[in-house]
């Protein structure tokens, strides 16, 4: 349909044949084969080639220059009907047939720039970027300024992670073209992410005089200052995209991971189900909700969150802490509620326990160093009295942060229960540098045992 020019390409090599064939040994023979055989028209076609039933005398009478002419005129329509094909192929995303158009149009003419270009460009959009840069690097030496041939190198690097030749290109195509929105905003990008973040708010903002509206823009302006700490900026700028685009999924992304950094909890929640509302298997967003509704104290909303998103990804160390903490809270609340020994929660919190227990564990096997994972690992051992193990535990998370408070009590308190009433009282002293009113230190420091081993200490000194 959009082809409609395959059928006058069809008459034209057909009239060329009729025409050209008692030329054909004065033209180069590898063109003429070429024309005959990688231009892969219907049989039809083919019949004409193999049985003319030419008139031979009849057009020999005009000049071989006179043919010659009208053969490049027929090229030139042949190419430019592949050239269209080929682009309204691209434009259906029929990769392979717009890939076998610029093929064949290349085999005609390989130094076409435009069918250089666009092969390019298909090569690209089939994501096989070193074929595409081929191609591109042809039509530059043809055409060293090729703007077309600049953009995409830049484009193509910049998916291949070579960002310094990226830039290098865009540099050179804004120079020439300094309005293009788009390349402003894959500079900006390309600046983001080898973390230049000046140079990248000044390409995204300058891409932005030029169209207020563009939400890619936007956006990424909203993740740098999110990646710089200023999250009212960031949210500044992607409610801007959800004035123009309400379920834009990535603005809402960027709001509410700012609106979680902020504590402001409700709102991350809103915009967390707004996302879901549009992709509900969203592995990420999911996670974030259970971690949202962990930080609201609404353990039993988190565990469900995190749990679809474990049956998504259940390798996701962030969703196995949350969840095993969530757990250990449920289990902490009835304890605390109903003033019950650690023995009794042994017996009838099993599950909760355990439940806790196996996600911690397991998240601390992808990552051994989580410091929350460690600590209510540690806890879980400490109240159900396993201080060997919750030692270990809290010593392990300790290393890494040794401000850790919930650490340092429970552990100041197992080194007592030992009677390490010196190990206990470090960690007593480490919480009070901390907090000079920790009542937990203030208490326990209260104890025949530790005032003795204090004064013992300070006759020593
Ligand atoms: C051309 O004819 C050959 C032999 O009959 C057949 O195998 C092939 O599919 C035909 N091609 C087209 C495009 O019709
Ligand atoms: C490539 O082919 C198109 C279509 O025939 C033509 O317009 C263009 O000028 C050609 N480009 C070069 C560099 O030959
Ligand atoms: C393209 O050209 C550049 C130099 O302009 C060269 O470094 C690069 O290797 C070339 N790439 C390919 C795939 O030919
Ligand atoms: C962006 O441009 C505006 C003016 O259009 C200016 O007020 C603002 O400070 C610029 N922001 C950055 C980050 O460059
Ligand atoms: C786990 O999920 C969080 C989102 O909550 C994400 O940031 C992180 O990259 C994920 N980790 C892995 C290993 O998939
Ligand atoms: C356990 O419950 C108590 C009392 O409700 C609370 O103070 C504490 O923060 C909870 N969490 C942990 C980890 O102990
Ligand atoms: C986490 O806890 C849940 C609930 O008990 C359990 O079904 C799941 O197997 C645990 N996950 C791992 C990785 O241990
Ligand atoms: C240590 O803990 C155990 C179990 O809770 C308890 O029976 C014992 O009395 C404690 N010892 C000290 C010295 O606190
Ligand atoms: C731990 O707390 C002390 C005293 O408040 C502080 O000087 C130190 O920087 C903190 N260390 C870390 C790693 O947070």
């Amino acid at each position: 349909m959009y082809c409609w020019s395959l059928m006058a390409l069809i008459v034209s090599l057909d009239a060329i044949i009729n025409k050209l064939h008692p030329y054909h040994k004065i033209l180069d023979s590898s063109l003429w084969n070429d024309i005959l055989t990688k231009s892969n028209l219907p049989n039809c076609t083919i019949f004409s080639i193999i049985l003319p039933p030419r008139n031979i005398p009849h057009v020999v009478e005009s000049s071989p220059s006179t043919h010659c002419q009208e053969f490049n005129t027929h090229l030139n329509s042949i190419i430019t009907s592949l050239l269209y094909c080929g682009k309204q192929h691209l434009k259906n995303k029929e990769y392979d047939q717009a890939l076998a158009d610029f093929n064949k149009l290349l085999d005609i003419d390989s130094k076409n720039v435009s069918g250089l270009n666009q092969r390019g460009i298909t090569f690209y959009n089939m994501k096989k970027l070193q074929n595409a840069l081929i191609d591109f690097n042809k039509s530059l030496k043809i055409e060293s300024n090729n703007l077309v041939a600049i953009k995409y190198r830049g484009f193509t690097c910049r998916m291949m992670g070579k960002c310094e030749e990226a830039l290098e290109y865009f540099n050179k195509y804004l120079q020439i073209n300094k309005k293009d929105a788009h390349v402003l905003y894959c500079r900006g990008e390309t600046y983001y992410f080898i973390k230049d973040y000046e140079k990248a708010l000044n390409d995204l903002n300058n891409s932005l005089k030029l169209w207020p509206k563009y939400t890619r823009s936007l956006n990424s302006i909203g993740s740098v200052f999110f990646t710089m700490g200023k999250y009212y900026d960031a949210i500044s700028y992607v409610t801007k995209t959800l004035e123009i685009d309400q379920n834009n999924c990535e603005a809402l992304k960027i709001r509410s991971s700012s609106y979680y950094q902020l504590q402001r909890y409700h709102e991350a929640l809103s915009d967390l189900g707004m996302i879901l509302k549009e992709e509900p298997n969203d592995k990420v967003a999911l996670c974030n909700r259970g971690v949202t509704f962990y930080k609201l104290n609404l353990y039993e909303n988190a565990l469900v969150e995190l749990s679809k998103s474990l049956e998504i990804n259940p390798n996701n160390e962030t969703a196995l802490i949350y969840r095993g903490i969530a757990f250990y809270e449920i289990t902490n609340a009835s304890t605390s509620q109903n003033k019950l020994s650690s023995r009794w929660l042994l017996n009838n919190h099993i599950n909760d326990y355990n439940s806790a227990f196996k996600n911690l564990t397991e998240s601390l096997k992808i990552q051994p160093n989580n410091v929350i994972a460690l600590t209510y690992r540690g806890k879980i051992y400490f109240n159900v009295d396993l201080y060997e193990e919750s030692l270990y535990d809290f010593k392990a998370a300790l290393k890494i942060h040794p401000n850790n408070t919930m650490a340092l009590e429970s552990r100041s308190k197992i080194y007592f229960n030992m009677s390490k009433y010196e190990d206990a009282r470090v960690d007593l002293n480490k919480l009070l540098e901390l907090n000079p009113g920790n009542k937990y230190a203030v208490e326990l420091l209260k104890e025949p045992e530790l005032s003795r081993c204090n004064k013992k200490r300070k006759i020593s000194d």
